[in-house]
């Protein structure tokens, strides 16, 4: 989810330069991919384009314009075939392998990528701020999309076929609705092998092509609830 102006602190975004620093091959850097968050769009990571011109000057850095602000609500399965198709051809592009940054929701569109392109070349995997293990939690944007519930309550709009066409509800994890979630969640409950699913070992598989995974989380986000999930 986007907190307004991601992100990056400055000091997570040279520890990360620096691991793709490490990772630089053949005298040139490999190209970046980056996938913004929820109700984000690309005009959001000037500040972090500009830290990677500076510290890796002539990195090719791609913000994916797709699924902008309010559109980034959109199902995320519906997401995750439009971001495969912006990617492939810079994936075909780079013999020798990309790096993906993704910020918050971006950060699980992208595991949901790595898990079904069976031919990807992602080298490093930066999982910035993203509830890989779901939201369970209040925050400005839920007040703002469902005013008349409290978080106890939005598991009823959530855990049903129409509450999945909202990305929100792809990834909301209620821990006293449990069974309900493992029912309903046509995305998440999928990714994290909570229910079985006949691809689980393919996808596991396609995500093992990747060489390093970098998560980044911290306890004073403020809007990924609880902190942890990241
Ligand atoms: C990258 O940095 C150089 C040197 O500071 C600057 O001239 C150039 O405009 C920058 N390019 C981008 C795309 O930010
Ligand atoms: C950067 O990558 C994109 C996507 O592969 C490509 O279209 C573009 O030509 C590249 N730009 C440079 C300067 O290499
Ligand atoms: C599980 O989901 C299916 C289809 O969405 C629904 O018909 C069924 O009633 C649900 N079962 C439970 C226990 O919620
Ligand atoms: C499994 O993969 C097949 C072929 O890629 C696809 O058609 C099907 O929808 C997938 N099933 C699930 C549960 O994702």
């Amino acid at each position: 989810m986007g907190a307004g102006a991601p992100p990056a602190p400055l000091g997570f975004s040279l520890g990360l330069l620096l691991l793709l620093g490490l990772a630089r091959a053949g005298g040139a850097y490999k190209p970046v991919i980056v996938v913004h968050g929820l109700f984000d769009s690309p005009a959001d990571f000037q500040h972090l384009l500009g830290f990677i011109n500076e510290t890796h000057p002539g990195t090719n850095v791609t913000v994916v314009d797709l699924f902008d602000h309010s559109e980034s609500l959109r199902p995320l399965w519906l997401q995750v075939e439009g971001f495969r198709r912006a990617i492939a051809p810079i994936m075909a592009n780079a013999a020798d392998g990309v790096h993906l940054l993704c910020y918050s929701q971006g950060g699980l569109i992208c595991r949901a990528l790595l898990c079904t392109m069976p031919e990807h070349n992602v080298d490093t995997f930066i999982s910035l701020s993203a509830p890989q293990m779901g939201q369970y939690g209040d925050t400005v944007y839920l007040k703002w999309l469902f005013p008349q519930h409290v978080k106890t309550n939005i598991y009823r709009i959530c855990y049903t076929q129409l509450g999945q066409d909202v990305s929100i509800c792809n990834y909301w994890n209620d821990p006293h609705h449990r069974d309900l979630y493992l029912n309903s969640s046509s995305f998440l409950a999928l990714l994290n092998d909570e229910r079985l699913h006949p691809n689980a070992s393919a996808w596991k598989r396609n995500l093992l092509r990747i060489q390093n995974m970098v998560l980044i989380g911290g306890p004073d986000d403020g809007v990924i609830t609880p902190w942890q999930s990241r």
